[in-house]
């Protein structure tokens, strides 16, 4: 069996590599236009920083598992052609700063028709609105190669930071297709991929629709628990309720579980707004606008939430940060990840500049030309220093905002931390990770989400 998958990203990089490890017999090929990032993935740095990946990688790589731009040549090979390219927000025309751009899934498959090589399966990976499957078929079924092909849907669910353990051991993996003779066996075939290491009652199988839809579901409703959690961390802050509390409390109840609970600056990453924007458009679409509405709350309360963060930090410091210096403690949207797409760091600092506020920004995987071009800001910008370390950061700053929950804030040294800084010194702590006691007794003024 041979494997193509289109796009060398987040997700198609781990996602083949975990696929080549356990099935040694199948040829995983992955293609990318982007040449710089297929170098990256033949190198020993690669383009995702993500726990556990390079060793995967290492163990594959040369034997099954191949990175390429050979694209034309990887298609005609293979049996089954993963689709894993970006599906982001549309920036223009109809839809814009709401439906998913398709056009890369749409020149995909243009491409494989035009490759030909044989009957193919088709899997849509990559997040796409409910009945994307549709144009894809057409586009299939336009070519006169003569070959059949099945679309499937195969939506991955794992987040970074974990993919390798997500992938390892899923809650679940679904699988959508046609509910024709031909439908179903594309749809056992890749089940029979998947069960080489994965149980065959965590395989779930449905129809395309389905699968499309529940993909944009799991993140709508993980996102929206979020943004529960933290409206009611606003809430806290004005009664003197505590949200890691109530958070705790209310998780105990079988019937809503603890996870997913844990109030922030806000959520990022490249999914969940995204993909909400796009389920809001999809009601609209549909004539459903209070379907619509009752979605898009949850952006805009993950937006009020990224406002009232930066409110804080005005209200503590006497209603002005113009020409003071902050420390900006994490950039990537969460730990264990260079990724800062979304990042609720991007909200945050481009309101404190906008307030005159200088920043001293650390974090450990981001890069700095990563963090430039998400503020759109030119290399040489005087209001900002990236640093190499937290203590770094933190000298000759009047505040610290923590922004991404990596571990080696939580365990810093805050005495000689606030020793170096100006006076008083506050710490905004948008993750609640920090242990109070140890903050202020080294003497900062501590302020953090949904506790007064
Ligand atoms: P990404 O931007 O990291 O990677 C996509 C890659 O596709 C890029 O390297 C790009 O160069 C390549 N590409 C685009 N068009 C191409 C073409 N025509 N031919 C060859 N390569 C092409 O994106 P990602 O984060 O991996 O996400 C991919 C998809 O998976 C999206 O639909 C996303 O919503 C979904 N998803 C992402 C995550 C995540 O955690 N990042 C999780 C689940 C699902
Ligand atoms: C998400 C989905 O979880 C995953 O299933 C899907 O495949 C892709 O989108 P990801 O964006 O990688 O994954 O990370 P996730 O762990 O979901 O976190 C998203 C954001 O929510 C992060 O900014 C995170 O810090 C924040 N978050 C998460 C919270 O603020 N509180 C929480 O309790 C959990």
């Amino acid at each position: 069996m041979k494997i193509c998958c289109i796009g060398a990203g987040y997700v198609g990089g781990p996602t083949m590599a975990m696929i080549a490890k356990k099935c040694k017999d199948t040829k995983v090929t992955v293609v990318d236009l982007n040449q710089s990032r297929i170098d990256e993935w033949n190198s020993n740095e690669l383009p995702v920083y993500e726990p556990g990946l390079l060793e995967v990688v290492q163990e594959a790589r040369g034997k099954n598992l191949f990175f390429s731009t050979e694209i034309d040549d990887s298609i005609k090979e293979a049996d089954i052609i993963f689709i894993s390219v970006n599906t982001p927000t549309k920036q223009y025309g109809s839809g814009k700063g709401r439906a998913a751009d398709l056009k890369f899934i749409e020149l995909c498959a243009r491409n494989i028709a035009k490759v030909g090589g044989g009957d193919k399966i088709v899997v849509e990976k990559s997040t796409v609105p409910v009945r994307t499957a549709q144009m894809v078929k057409e586009i299939l079924s336009e070519s006169d190669n003569g070959h059949n092909y099945q679309v499937l849907s195969n939506p991955e669910f794992l987040a970074e930071g974990t993919a390798i353990t997500d992938l390892e051991n899923p809650d679940r993996v679904l699988i959508g297709g046609d509910i024709t003779t031909a439908g179903k066996k594309a749809v056992d075939t890749v089940v029979n991929l998947y069960a080489q290491w994965i149980d065959k009652d965590k395989i779930i199988t449905t129809n395309l629709w389905s699968s499309e839809l529940s993909k944009l579901t799991a993140n709508a409703f993980l996102a929206q628990r979020i943004s529960s959690i933290n409206a009611i961390s606003a809430l806290c802050e004005a009664t003197g309720a505590d949200v890691d509390e109530v958070a705790n409390a209310i998780g105990t109840d079988s019937r809503i579980g603890s996870k997913f609970l844990k109030s922030s600056v806000g959520f990022g990453g490249s999914c969940f707004q995204k993909d909400i924007l796009n389920l809001s458009y999809l009601c609209k679409h549909f004539g459903l606008p209070e379907v619509a509405t009752y979605w898009d709350q949850v952006v805009e309360m993950n937006n009020y939430q990224k406002d009232r963060f930066v409110q804080r930090i005005m209200d503590a410091m006497f209603n002005t940060v113009s020409g003071k210096s902050i420390c900006i403690w994490g950039f990537a949207f969460k730990k264990d990840t260079n990724d800062a797409r979304e990042s609720p760091a991007i909200a945050v600092c481009s309101r404190l500049l906008e307030e005159q506020a200088k920043l001293k920004i650390y974090d450990p995987q981001v890069d700095y030309t990563t963090i430039l071009s998400s503020l759109g800001l030119e290399k040489g910008d005087n209001r900002i220093t990236f640093c190499e370390s937290a203590i770094e950061a933190a000298s000759e700053t009047h505040a610290i905002a923590l922004l991404t929950e990596w571990e080696e804030f939580r365990g810093a040294d805050y005495g000689l931390i606030y020793s170096k800084m100006e006076k008083p010194a506050h710490f905004f702590d948008g993750r609640n990770l920090v242990d109070s006691k140890k903050v202020t007794d080294a003497g900062f003024t501590l302020s953090r989400i949904g506790k007064v």
